[in-house]
């Protein structure tokens, strides 16, 4: 049932502060404002490294999810799409733990992977919607992302859902290895606990910008959307999400590479989308901006309050959301993301659920 929604995608992206809301009480305690422990099957505190793999959208999460284990659990990553990861021999250790991140459960890349690290050893985790799959049956720590039917192909509450639930690990790993402190642990978890409220906040306020933006957007052919640190991520999962349902070539990259190649392809019929919270890298990606605007490129920016005031540059459309902390960011950020591309879609009349060519399980190879 689509309530009062036209799209299954529209009602899911919707539906987000409501269910990372229920995903995160299942991971954080919001009032001692502590993570609570993590299944002992995976012993974060004793581990070497973690083996991370994935498909599409899950992948993506995968990747923000590296930043996160790296920075605050201090936790060495190796994350590859699944179908290069279940074939790459790549070597692995038994202090080694493996998480499987999947909506449906059942992607066989992704489960032929599971299988490759089950016989090497490995501990088992799975990030999954569906509890009865067989990704869950065949891992040894089961971590639900508790995001409710998820019908659109394009996958919107799955991702963010498995943001959160990555993020809560990421601190709970901090937490066992000693590398997130009582008093950091209670900022972060805090800082979770706030973002269903931020995120209904945004998504009412940026609906109309989004409907009107994604007209201008519709008249494009390609799109190029560049991020940094846990924005590149998801400058790749706009791309996706765009290209999914639109059908408009899209890129995603590291803002950080626009000058090894993408930068030629630059003017003003190539949109730039560039992600760019007020955070560490801000003033580098600001830089990459006026690289594009330089050369005819129009930017379009995502940004929050201290973002906007701090760059001075002509943009097509500036996105203005409320200041984060950055743990949150990528869930807050996915937010436009999804809407400008849901709204293209609409806006070319394509099949928004159901895009041609795409299933919204891929149980083949
Ligand atoms: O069910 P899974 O999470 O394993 O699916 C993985 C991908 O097939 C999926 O994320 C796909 O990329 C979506 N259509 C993205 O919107």
């Amino acid at each position: 049932d689509k309530g009062n929604h036209r799209h299954f995608m529209e009602k899911e992206i919707y539906e987000q502060p409501e269910v990372i809301s229920h995903a995160l009480s299942n991971y954080v305690d919001f009032h001692g404002h502590t993570v609570k422990p993590v299944d002992a099957a995976i012993d974060f505190k004793s581990l070497r490294g973690l083996a991370v793999s994935a498909c599409g959208t899950a992948y993506l999460s995968g990747l923000v999810g590296k930043y996160w284990f790296e920075r605050y659990a201090r936790l060495p990553v190796e994350i590859d799409v699944a179908s290069e990861f279940r074939y790459r021999e790549m070597p692995l250790y038994k202090d080694q733990a493996a998480l499987f991140i999947s909506q449906s459960g059942e992607t066989a890349d992704t489960l032929a992977s599971l299988r490759y690290c089950h016989e090497q050893g490995l501990k088992i985790g799975a990030i999954v919607n569906v509890k009865e799959s067989t990704i869950a049956r065949e891992s040894d720590a089961i971590f639900p992302i508790l995001a409710g039917p998820e019908i659109g192909v394009a996958s919107t509450k799955a991702f963010t859902c498995q943001l959160a639930v990555l993020a809560s690990l990421a601190i709970a790993a901090g937490k066992a290895r000693g590398t997130v402190s009582p008093e950091e642990e209670k900022q972060l978890v805090k800082s979770l606990a706030e973002m269903p409220r931020i995120m209904s906040q945004v998504l009412n306020s940026i609906q109309q910008q989004m409907e009107s933006l994604a007209r201008d957007l519709s008249k494009f052919k390609d799109v190029l959307y560049l991020g940094r640190g846990t924005s590149f991520p998801l400058a790749m999962e706009g791309a996706l999400k765009l290209k999914e349902i639109s059908y408009i070539h899209a890129e995603g990259y590291a803002a950080g590479e626009l000058k090894h190649g993408p930068i030629a392809l630059i003017d003003e019929n190539m949109p730039v989308i560039v992600i760019a919270p007020y955070d560490r890298f801000f003033e580098k990606t600001v830089s990459n901006m006026q690289e594009v605007a330089a050369r005819g490129g129009r930017i379009i920016f995502i940004t929050d309050e201290k973002g906007a005031a701090a760059s001075k540059l002509d943009t097509m459309a500036t996105i203005v959301l409320p200041n984060v902390a950055e743990i949150i960011s990528p869930m807050v950020f996915a937010l436009p993301i999804q809407l400008l591309a849901y709204h293209t879609a609409v806006f070319m009349g394509t099949d928004v659920d159901q895009p041609r060519n795409l299933a919204k399980s891929v149980t083949v190879e």
